[in-house]
């Protein structure tokens, strides 16, 4: 009797409705706080360590060569023209533009001859003078002479006309027209030159164009030039078997795209200017798109033609705008 008693007992002391109820609440308060505890966990271990792990699941870079000769192309005798993207008579439904960027043209423009008169609005645009001179006049009242290292930047906003000229009698002037997307309209029309010399671009990379929200109180005359869109420009003359890195700029998704400027009017067949990104080897007026960059990675690009190789890196918000 007594023995029943107990074994009754300890039956209902493991199987009361009470007890697994009990079991299920503290089972439900372990799940509902495990989450908290990683998290608490995870903001105790440094960043750094994060960071490393995370780029390690991260995947590999994907990377699109863009061949000098595939981007559009017009010789209309006054000007010899690649265009990276869409613009003028060129249309590539997949060439449109890139994040912000939109437009990369790789112009010569021959002695005598030139862009009159036209307007813009709404678009960042600026010229990277890689040879000759180049003459730029504009509404604003602006008139100057743009030399090898100058970069001239309008910021077009609500409107401006503007023209550019080579006055040369007989040398053709080498430069890169650049477009991206403000990401504020109606801006108030601004125009800015700065040089950055061959020196200051010699085996490293230089900014030279940066998002105003980055750019902070950066001044004078190293620093780069600020622009209205989620865009960093740097630029490189890299020699040799020599490596630059890129320390992607901003936080999350990036996209990165680099430009090799051409030393003749097409890529020589041997030898010249080549750059490598991963296992993608560029030659000149290639271009590379780079996706799955991310906040905190690195790129490195390594010089491995016979000349040294000047090019243009973008680092550009992932959003199409
Ligand atoms: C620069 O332009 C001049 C005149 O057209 C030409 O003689 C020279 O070879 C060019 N230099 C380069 C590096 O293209």
């Amino acid at each position: 009797m007594t023995d029943t008693t107990i074994e009754q007992h300890q039956q209902s002391s493991y199987f009361s409705p009470r007890t697994l109820a009990t079991i299920i609440a503290v089972l439900a308060v372990i799940l509902a706080f495990s989450n908290t505890i990683r998290n608490s966990i995870s903001s105790i271990v440094p960043k750094q360590t994060l960071r490393t792990m995370s780029s390690t699941a991260a995947p590999a870079l994907q990377i699109t060569k863009r061949p000098w000769a595939t981007r559009g192309h017009a010789d209309h005798d006054w000007l010899y023209t690649f265009h990276t993207f869409s613009f003028a008579s060129y249309y590539d439904e997949k060439h449109e533009s890139f994040g912000p960027l939109r437009v990369i043209n790789e112009d010569r423009v021959k002695a005598g001859t030139g862009f009159g008169t036209h307007s813009h609005a709404e678009f960042l645009i600026w010229s990277y003078i890689v040879n000759g001179t180049l003459e730029h006049k504009d509404s604003l009242g602006n008139l100057e002479n743009l030399k090898r290292g100058e970069v001239q930047f309008t910021s077009a906003g609500t409107g401006i006309r503007h023209s550019e000229y080579n006055r040369n009698r007989d040398d053709e002037v080498h430069f890169l027209q650049i477009w991206a997307k403000p990401n504020k309209r109606g801006l108030k029309p601004h125009y800015e030159t700065k040089k950055f010399t061959d020196e200051q671009k010699t085996d490293k990379l230089v900014r030279i164009m940066e998002y105003t929200d980055r750019l902070g109180n950066q001044k004078g005359e190293d620093a780069p030039i600020g622009l209205q869109a989620d865009l960093s420009m740097d630029a490189s003359i890299l020699s040799p078997g020599k490596s630059v890195t890129h320390e992607v700029v901003a936080d999350g998704r990036r996209k990165i795209f680099v430009q090799l400027i051409m030393s003749k009017r097409a890529q020589p067949k041997e030898g010249g200017a080549r750059i490598k990104i991963g296992d993608t080897v560029l030659g000149e007026g290639d271009g590379a798109f780079v996706e799955g960059a991310q906040g905190g990675g690195k790129i490195e690009v390594e010089s491995v033609g016979d000349k040294p190789a000047e090019f243009l890196l973008f680092d550009l918000s992932p959003e199409e705008v």
